[in-house]
């Protein structure tokens, strides 16, 4: 390509973003986000990664040029909506301004290295993208939310195309990177896009593996006595049932851990009142079927509330009790919700829920303090700040 252009190299634009330098550190406004005078440089840019950058960031892709990616997924906080909202964050405001969805905007690190969703040599499903693993890989995921009426609602794919060719950093961006003829099609285009967009979060930087347990695990971080006792109670299956879903290899001192097997369980999430109460929206979610969710990576959640795929707990706490609650069939304590101080919620599929995985002794008080000082433990070092003490 005859054109002379840089692009940044791209951890160098992670920690743009991390700074808001873009935009939002002039904005005072608290949950305000990178689309607040979003600016694309003057050169092209010569990398899917970098410009996968752009278009996360760029609101001129929703209907409205009002949300980009960003507006739900915050790289200050582990890529979660942070935004001030009627449901307290437990779902998500569209481009309307009005509209909320259904289901809770996942952090986004470490995202990437889940698997495309498939079937494993147990025929269980696996992997894939979303709470309910309808997005096969990270690229076919990322050409939803664009075309989503209730997040950016843009009316098709040649929309989408149109809007990126009003700028001459797209254009000039898109036929450096995948050739002259990009735009030749809708489809062709559209699959550059979202190759790009999964290009950008599959950055190594979004899986920074240097949280107090990884530090401890390479020897250069000593666990506090609290964070001890939560990764044996997490550890051991006479003291909690979290390694029977969330740990790749039941190892504790195996590198990398995910905190996740990536299969679908149901665990009986209560349905969220509040959130039926604002949308009107009653009909059951199965998620990928009976109530089965994936189980989430357990990396950065103590600063990625509220919690579960409708977001219907704010705490950890409420987590690890609600665990008490189904630890046992019929189980008749640990009946109260402590955030609503009433009894939890009905679930929409308790005929389906996967209660002998969900098995263990009932966790103190004690227990619960230390299992959330471990939790605290799985956060990557530049969000250490944001966790309540
Ligand atoms: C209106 C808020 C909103 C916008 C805008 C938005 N998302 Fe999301 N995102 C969500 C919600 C909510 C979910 C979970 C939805 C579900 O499971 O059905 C999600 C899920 C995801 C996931 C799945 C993560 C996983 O581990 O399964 C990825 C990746 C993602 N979004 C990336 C993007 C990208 C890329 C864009 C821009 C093209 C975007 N999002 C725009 C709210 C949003
Ligand atoms: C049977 C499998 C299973 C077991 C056992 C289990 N979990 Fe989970 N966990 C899940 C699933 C599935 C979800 C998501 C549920 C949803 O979205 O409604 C989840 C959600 C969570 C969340 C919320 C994460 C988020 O980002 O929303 C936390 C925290 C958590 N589990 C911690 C634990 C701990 C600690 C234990 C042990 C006491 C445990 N889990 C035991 C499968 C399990």
């Amino acid at each position: 390509m005859s054109r002379q252009s840089k692009a940044l190299p791209s951890l160098v634009l992670f920690s743009l973003l991390l700074a808001g330098c873009d935009s939002s550190s002039n904005s005072k406004e608290k949950g305000s986000t990178q689309d607040d005078a979003f600016l694309l440089p003057s050169e092209a840019v010569n990398t899917p990664q970098a410009l996968g950058y752009y278009l996360f960031n760029d609101p001129n892709l929703s209907l409205n040029r009002s949300q980009s990616c960003a507006s739900c997924h915050n790289a200050k906080q582990a890529f979660i909506d942070t935004r001030p909202n009627p449901a307290k964050g437990a779902v998500s405001l569209g481009d309307d301004g009005v509209s909320l969805g259904q289901r809770n905007a996942p952090a986004l690190t470490y995202a990437y290295l889940t698997p495309s969703f498939n079937l494993n040599s147990n025929a269980e499903a696996e992997g894939g993208f979303f709470h309910d693993g309808r997005a096969k890989t990270l690229q076919a995921q990322a050409g939803q939310p664009l075309l989503n009426p209730i997040e950016m609602n843009m009316p098709n794919k040649a929309a989408v195309i149109i809007r990126l060719q009003e700028k001459s950093f797209y254009t000039q961006s898109f036929k450096q990177i995948f050739g002259d003829e990009v735009f030749a099609t809708t489809e062709q285009a559209y699959n550059a896009l979202t190759s790009s967009l999964a290009s950008w979060q599959s950055e190594e930087s979004f899986a920074s593996f240097d949280s107090k347990y990884d530090r401890w695990l390479a020897g250069s971080y000593q666990l506090t006595p609290a964070e001890e006792r939560g990764k044996d109670i997490f550890y051991t299956p006479s003291l909690s049932s979290c390694i029977n879903c969330h740990t790749l290899n039941r190892n504790l001192t195996a590198p990398k851990e995910m905190f996740t097997n990536y299969l679908y369980r149901n665990v009986g999430t209560p349905v969220n009142l509040t959130v039926q109460a604002l949308t009107g929206v009653t009909t059951k979610d199965a998620g990928l079927n009976n109530g089965a969710f994936k189980t989430p990576t357990l990396r950065n959640v103590a600063v990625t509330g509220p919690y579960m795929h409708n977001g219907v707990f704010a705490e950890l706490d409420t987590v690890l009790e609600f665990y008490n609650f189904r630890s046992r069939p019929n189980n008749s304590s640990n009946l109260i919700n402590p955030e609503t101080d009433k009894p939890w919620a009905e679930t929409s599929f308790p005929e389906a829920i996967h209660s002998t995985e969900l098995m263990m002794p009932a966790l103190s008080k004690q227990d619960k303090q230390d299992l959330i000082a471990f939790l605290k433990s799985l956060t990557d070092q530049r969000y250490e700040h944001l966790i309540k003490q």
